[in-house]
C-alpha cells in the first residue's frame, strides 16, 4: 500500500466542512451568464474559430450545464455502490463505517445541488439543453459490472474532479463565481471521496489474483466504452442545444469541425484526466504493473 490514507482522517476531515445545498445556489444567489462557467482547457471553444466570442460564450454555458449534470448522473452510480460497499462492512472499523455512510450523504446531497442547479440554469438560459440519461438507467449498466472495476471508475472520477478543480478552475478569475463557487464547494468534499475510494478499490482487490484483479481493469475499461458512447451522443446534443440557443445555423463542414473539437474535449473532460491522473495510476499500479501498462495503453485516444 502507498498511499497514507485512513477511514479516520478522511471523517475528521469531512466534518470539518459545513454547507448545505441552499448556501451555494437559489434566493440572491444567481448565475451570471455574461461570464463563461467552465474553463477553457475543458470547454475547448477557442478552435471554433468560426464562432464569434458571444457564441463561444453560449456554448461555454452549454457545456458548463453539461457538466453539471453528468456529474449529477456518475454520482447517482456512486451513491448506491458506496453504500453496497459499506453494507458489506458494518462490523469491526467504526470510522470505516461512519466515513463510507458520510461519503454517500455527501454524493446524495451533489446530486441534489446538480439538479438545483439545472432548475437555475434552465430558467436563466433560455433555451432546454439536453443531456444523456436518465441518470437510473445509466447507473443499473455501470452497476450490473464487476464491483472492482466501478470502484476503479469511481476512483476514476474521484481524482478527476481534483484535477479539473485545482489545474484548471481555482485560478480562473474569468469564470462566473457562482458557478465557480459551485465547483469549489463540491470539490472541497471530493478531496475525501477520492481517498475513499483508493480504499474500496484497495479493500475489493484484496485477495484476488493478479488474472482476476486484469478482469476488473478490463470492466472499467468496457465502462469506460459505455461512457464515451454518451459523450459521443452528448455533443449531439450540445450542436443542437448551441443552435437552437444562438440562433446560428451551422453549415456542414462547422458541424464537422465542432463535432471533432467537442468530442476530444468531452473525451478529456471525462477520460483523458482520470485516466492519466498519477494517482489513479499508482493505486492501479499497487494492485499490478499490468492494471497501469494496460490503462496507459488505451488512455491517449481520450487525451
Ligand atoms: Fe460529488
Ligand atoms: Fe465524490
Amino acid at each position: 500500500m502507498l498511499n497514507h490514507y485512513s477511514y479516520q482522517a478522511a471523517l475528521a476531515a469531512s466534518e470539518s466542512i459545513h454547507w448545505r445545498v441552499e448556501d451555494i445556489i437559489g434566493g440572491e444567489k444567481r448565475l451570471d451568464f455574461t461570464r463563461p462557467f467552465m474553463p477553457e482547457s475543458l470547454a475547448h471553444t477557442e478552435p471554433l474559430a468560426f464562432l464569434s466570442t458571444e457564441e463561444k460564450r453560449i456554448l461555454n454555458q452549454i457545456r458548463g450545464n453539461a457538466y453539471l449534470c453528468i456529474f449529477g448522473l456518475v454520482e447517482e452510480f456512486i451513491l448506491p455502490f458506496v453504500l453496497d460497499h459499506a453494507r458489506t462492512q458494518l462490523h469491526g472499523d467504526d470510522y470505516r463505517v461512519r466515513a463510507l455512510l458520510k461519503f454517500a450523504g455527501e454524493e446524495a446531497k451533489h446530486i441534489q445541488l446538480f439538479k438545483r442547479f439545472r432548475m437555475e440554469f434552465e430558467d436563466g438560459f433560455g433555451t432546454l439543453c439536453h443531456v444523456i440519461g436518465p441518470p437510473e438507467t445509466i447507473a443499473a449498466a455501470i452497476l450490473a459490472h464487476d464491483p472492482l472495476g466501478v470502484a476503479i471508475t469511481t476512483l476514476h472520477i474521484e481524482w478527476m474532479v481534483q484535477r479539473h478543480y485545482l489545474d484548471s478552475i481555482k485560478n480562473d478569475q474569468d469564470l462566473d463565481p457562482q458557478f465557480k463557487s459551485l465547483l469549489k464547494h463540491h470539490w472541497v468534499e471530493e478531496v475525501q471521496h477520492a481517498k475513499l475510494d483508493t480504499l474500496m478499490v484497495e479493500a475489493l482487490a484484496a485477495n484476488r489474483s493478479e488474472e482476476q484483479i486484469m478482469s476488473g481493469v478490463e470492466e472499467y475499461l468496457e465502462i469506460g466504452g459505455f461512457l464515451d458512447n454518451g459523450l459521443q451522443q452528448q455533443v449531439e446534443f450540445d450542436l443542437n442545444s448551441f443552435q437552437q440557443a444562438s440562433g446560428r445555423r451551422l453549415t456542414e463542414s462547422e458541424k464537422e469541425e465542432f463535432r471533432r473539437v467537442q468530442l476530444r474535449a468531452n473525451r478529456w473532460t471525462y477520460l483523458g484526466t482520470g485516466m492519466t491522473h498519477e494517482r489513479v495510476l499508482e493505486t492501479l499500479e499497487s494492485l499490478t504493473p499490468k492494471a497501469r501498462q494496460r490503462v496507459e495503453s488505451v488512455s491517449p485516444a481520450f487525451c
